[in-house]
C-alpha cells in the first residue's frame, strides 16, 4: 500500500522505515530540509538500534523515499501518518501547532479523499479537532477526510523491535473502511511476514500483538494513560527507595518480590534518578492539564511528577554528603542520554545533574557511548571523553546517571586506579554495593544500604 509519513523525527523515522520494510511504499516528508537531504544521502539522523539496516533494506528494495515537498508527499498516498512533535507549552499543555499546520497543508494539497492517522502523542479530543480543521482548511470542502488515531508504544533504544513485535496495535476509528485500511497496513506485522532485523532466524513465538479497534478518544487516552501509569510506577519505586534508606531495607529486594506478583509486574520498578526523555515528563504534564480541563483532579499524577523532580535533589543530598564541598572538585558524569541505547538527551536527568554541578563550581568530565555530540553545544564548559576510563582520570567522584551496559560492566578496579578518590554515587543502582566496598570504594546508591 502507498503511505505518506509527515514528520521525520524519531517516531516518523521508525514508523516510515518499518512500514517500508514490511512491504509498503512509503514517502516521508519533513519541514527541515537538512534532515531530508541527510536521509536522501542514506544517513540516519538519530541513533536507534537496527534502524540503519531496516532503512538500508527499504532503500535497496525501493520502498522508501524522502521529499521536502509536502504537497508531493501528500498527493502520493491515500493514507497519511502524522508524526510531528507535540512539545509542552509553559503551562504543560501540549503544543498542537505542528498538527494544525499539517492539517492545513493536507487540506490544501490533497486532490482526493485521505485517511489521516494521528501517530503523534496528542491529548484526547485532538482527533475531533483535526477532523474539523481538515474540513475547515479544505478550499471548497469537496474532499472528504477520515481521521484515525494509531498511537505508538515505541521505546527509544528498542523502537524497531517494538514496531515489529508490538504488544498491541491500537486503532481509534470512526468507520469500518478505516479499520480495514489500517488492518491491511499492519497485516505483515500481525502475520509476521517481514524480515525481522532483531531476531536472527525465527522470531520467538507469542510476539505478534493484538489488533484493537476503539473509538478515537479511547485510542488517544490509551496512550496517555499507559505512559502516565508507567511514570507513576517509577515514582512509586523511588518513594519506596527513600523509605528503604530511612529504615535500612533494600529497594532491590522489595521491588523484586513485588514484581513477582503478576498483578504488579517486574518492569518499571527501577529506582534511581527518575524518568526523563521527551515522552514521560511531557505526557504526564499534558495528561494533568487535560484532566483539569475536563474537571477531573489527577492528584496522584501530580505527586508522581513532583517525586520525579525531587530525584535530582535526593541525588545531590548524596553528592554533598559524600563530597562535602563541591566547588573545585573534579567530577565524572557517566551517561548523558536520558536512558541507555539512545543518543536522546531531551529532559535527561544527567543534564540537570551537570547543570547543578557547574552551578556549584565543579569541574565536570562527561562520557556517554552515543550522546556526547548532542550535549556538547549546550554545555561547552564540560570536558567530554569517549572512553569512560579517560573521563574518570583524576576525579574526586564518579556520578552514574544513565543505565548503559558499559557502565554496568565497568572494570571498577581499573577505574579506581585512575580516579584520585574511590567515590561513586550511582544514580541508577548499576553496581553491587558489596563488590564496590570490597574494591575500596565509598559507594552511594538509591534505597540500598
Ligand atoms: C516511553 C514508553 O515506555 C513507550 O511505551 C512510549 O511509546 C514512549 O515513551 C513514547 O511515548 O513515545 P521512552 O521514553 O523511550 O518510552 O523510555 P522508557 O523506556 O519508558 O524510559 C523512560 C525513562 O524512565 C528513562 O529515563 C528511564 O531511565 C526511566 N526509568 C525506566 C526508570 O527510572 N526506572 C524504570 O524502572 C524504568
Amino acid at each position: 500500500m502507498r503511505l505518506t509519513v509527515i514528520g521525520c523525527g524519531y517516531v516518523g523515522l521508525v514508523t516510515g522505515a518499518c512500514l517500508a520494510a514490511a512491504g509498503h511504499e512509503v514517502f516521508c516528508t519533513d519541514i527541515e530540509e537538512d534532515r531530508i537531504n541527510l536521509l536522501k544521502a542514506g544517513k540516519v539522523p538519530i541513533y536507534e538500534e537496527h534502524l540503519d539496516e531496516v532503512l538500508q533494506r527499504a532503500v535497496q528494495e525501493k520502498k522508501i523515499n524522502y521529499t521536502s515537498d509536502a504537497g508531493e508527499a501528500i498527493r502520493f498516498a491515500e493514507v497519511i501518518f502524522i508524526c510531528v512533535g507535540t512539545p509542552p507549552k509553559k503551562t504543560g499543555e501540549a503544543d498542537l501547532s505542528a498538527i494544525d499546520n499539517v492539517a492545513r497543508k493536507i487540506a490544501m494539497e490533497a486532490r482526493e479523499p485521505k485517511l489521516v492517522v494521528e501517530k503523534s502523542t496528542v491529548p484526547a479530543l485532538t482527533g475531533a479537532q483535526l477532523q474539523k480543521a481538515l474540513a475547515a482548511y479544505s478550499p471548497d470542502g469537496a474532499i472528504k477526510f477520515q481521521v484515525a488515531s494509531n498511537p505508538e508504544f515505541l521505546r527509544e533504544g528498542t523502537a524497531v523491535g517494538d514496531f515489529f513485535h508490538p504488544d498491541r496495535i491500537v486503532v481509534g476509528v470512526e468507520d469500518e473502511k478505516s479499520v480495514g485500511t489500517l488492518r491491511e497496513i499492519y497485516r505483515p506485522i500481525l502475520e509476521k511476514k517481514f524480515h525481522c532485523p532483531v531476531h536472527a532466524g525465527k522470531c520467538p513465538s507469542g510476539t505478534s500483538g493484538e489488533f484493537l479497534v476503539t473509538t478515537i478518544s479511547s485510542a488517544e487516552l490509551i496512550k496517555h494513560a499507559s505512559n502516565s501509569f508507567l511514570a507513576l510506577k517509577i515514582s512509586y519505586a523511588n518513594v519506596i527507595a527513600d523509605i528503604c534508606e530511612r529504615i535500612g531495607a533494600d529497594v532491590e529486594e522489595v521491588t523484586h518480590a513485588m514484581g513477582l506478583d503478576p498483578r504488579i509486574g517486574a518492569q518499571f520498578l527501577q529506582a534511581g534518578l527518575g524518568f526523563g526523555g521527551f515522552c514521560f515528563p511531557k505526557d504526564i504534564q499534558a495528561f494533568i492539564h487535560l484532566s483539569a480541563t475536563v474537571g477531573v483532579e489527577f492528584d496522584i499524577l501530580k505527586a508522581a511528577e513532583r517525586v520525579n523532580k525531587q530525584r535530582i535533589d535526593r541525588f545531590f543530598e548524596k553528592v554533598r554528603k559524600a563530597l562535602w564541598v563541591i566547588r573545585g572538585k573534579r567530577v565524572a558524569v557517566l551517561g548523558l542520554a536520558f536512558k541507555a541505547n539512545t543518543d536522546d538527551v531531551r529532559f535527561a536527568p544527567a543534564l540537570d545533574v551537570i547543570q547543578r554541578l557547574l552551578g556549584e563550581g565543579a569541574l565536570v568530565r562527561a562520557t556517554d557511548p552515543q550522546a556526547i555530540s548532542r550535549t556538547k553545544n549546550a554545555y561547552p564548559n564540560v570536558s567530554y571523553f569517549e572512553d569512560p576510563y579517560e573521563a574518570l582520570q583524576g576525579v574526586d567522584a564518579a556520578l552514574v546517571c544513565t543505565e548503559w551496559a558499559v557502565f554496568r560492566n565497568l572494570d571498577w578496579e581499573k577505574a579506581g586506579r585512575v580516579m584520585s578518590r574511590r567515590l561513586v554515587i550511582d544514580g541508577r543502582n548499576l553496581c553491587n554495593p558489596k563488590k564496590m566496598q570490597t574494591l575500596g570504594f565509598d559507594y552511594y546508591s538509591f534505597g540500598r544500604s
